[in-house]
């Protein structure tokens, strides 16, 4: 992967004054062939898509429908249909929480918000594995087959976070899908952190349902997948209806369509759609070398820092993809304020939208650094001199 040549394609790497990206976990760069697709769009056939016959009606249609092609290739989807336009990963998340027929859900205890507050609002029972911090965890497989086995007269839904985004430790989803079909259950693969830097097979894991964002895979903001097993998207009930899900209308009565669209209702972020296809295609080309990059940097600011803050999730980066959380002895958000005006270096700062695991283990708030492919060594070297430099 020629990081250098990747650079030239990202406008604000090249800026005057260049900034250093470390809050790829919340949201992606983008490169300049997406932010030119999307004025494509604008440009030259803003129209609306699946309506209009004329001339820009029909390329609108044409560009957004090869989004959709694109997205069943990367995933390896059996069909277009099980491909699921939403506008995010809490979208997808919560469409599954609202639509599928399950009495009880089992999540982990590192689930970001998107995967939690829509399970605790269903009113269902849930159960919650406990992950351990220090190392990547398989006593969850362990605790799922017992919860499995006493509960075995509901039905049962596990959904869990593939790549976590408090500790960017990845769980191993074949050994949970295959305990889960052996019991009857069904999962959901919270692939947000995954994706960006895994090719994920669907077919292959035989996953049930997954759901990602476009944002941080290089892709427009406003813009998701719901991907899931044709035969049980087309048993779901659609939560929102109207223009564009159905085929007919009558004063007493509607024919919906089928899936996807069933799902998709109203005019839908086309430019976004039609850049995140662009997107994808550009993330292609570099996904299998992505995570041993992310890891290549990790190690950097792993050993020049574990002398000097506190990381959060196993020590050893290899683990850890390219999240690197840690509290100090500067309060996060003030550290975060600190890096941008002193160092030009951009960090997250909070409770990463993980409240319910930093209000279990008593911790205020970290400091999140996480890296992407186009993140350099010199970059991760001058983020340890001047996190060295600050602490003193
Ligand atoms: C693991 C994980 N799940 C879900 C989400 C929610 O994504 P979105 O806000 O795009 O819906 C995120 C975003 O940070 C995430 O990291």
């Amino acid at each position: 992967m020629n990081v250098k040549k990747i650079r030239e394609d990202f406008p604000i790497l090249n800026s005057k004054k260049p900034i250093i990206y470390f809050d790829n976990a919340c949201m992606s760069l983008k490169p300049r062939q997406v932010i030119e697709k999307i004025n494509e769009y604008y440009n030259e056939y803003p129209a609306c898509v699946g309506r209009s016959n004329h001339r820009i009606g029909r390329i609108a249609s044409e560009e957004y429908n090869n989004t959709r092609s694109i997205i069943k290739k990367f995933i390896n989807a059996r069909e277009e249909k099980e491909i699921i336009f939403t506008r995010n990963t809490t979208e997808g998340l919560n469409i599954l929480s609202k639509t599928l027929d399950y009495d009880l859900i089992i999540t982990t205890d590192k689930e970001h918000n998107s995967n939690h507050v829509p399970w605790l609002m269903s009113g269902k029972k849930r159960e919650i594995l406990k992950t351990e911090q220090d190392k990547v965890d398989t006593s969850i497989e362990e605790q799922l087959k017992d919860i499995l086995a006493k509960n075995k007269n509901n039905k049962i839904l596990i959904s869990i976070v593939h790549t976590s985004n408090l500790d960017g430790t990845t769980i191993n989803p074949e050994k949970i899908i295959k305990i889960a079909h052996e019991n009857n259950a069904l999962v959901v693969l919270d692939a947000a952190q995954s994706i960006t830097h895994k090719q994920i097979n669907v077919k292959k894991l035989d996953v049930d349902f997954i759901a990602f964002s476009g944002h941080k895979i290089l892709g427009p903001t406003g813009t998701g997948v719901l991907y899931g097993k044709k035969e049980l998207l087309e048993k779901l009930k659609n939560n929102y209806t109207g223009g564009d899900t159905v085929k007919d209308t009558f004063y007493d009565k509607v024919e919906f369509e089928e899936i996807p669209q069933k799902f998709e209702a109203g005019l839908q972020d086309y430019a976004g759609f039609i850049g995140l296809g662009e997107a994808i295609k550009y993330l292609q080309k570099y996904i299998n070398d992505i995570e041993s990059h992310q890891t290549k940097l990790n190690k950097i600011l792993t050993e020049g820092l574990k002398e000097h803050v506190k990381i959060i999730g196993p020590k050893n980066p290899e683990l850890r993809s390219g999240i690197f959380n840690f509290t100090s002895k500067i309060n996060h958000h003030e550290l975060s304020v600190i890096l941008d005006n002193y160092a030009n270096i951009m960090i997250r700062s909070g409770r990463h939208c993980v409240h319910s695991w930093y209000n279990d283990h008593n911790i205020e708030g970290s400091a999140r650094a996480s890296v992407y492919l186009y993140n350099t060594e010199e970059e991760a070297k001058t983020f340890v001199d001047k996190m060295k430099e600050i602490l003193k």
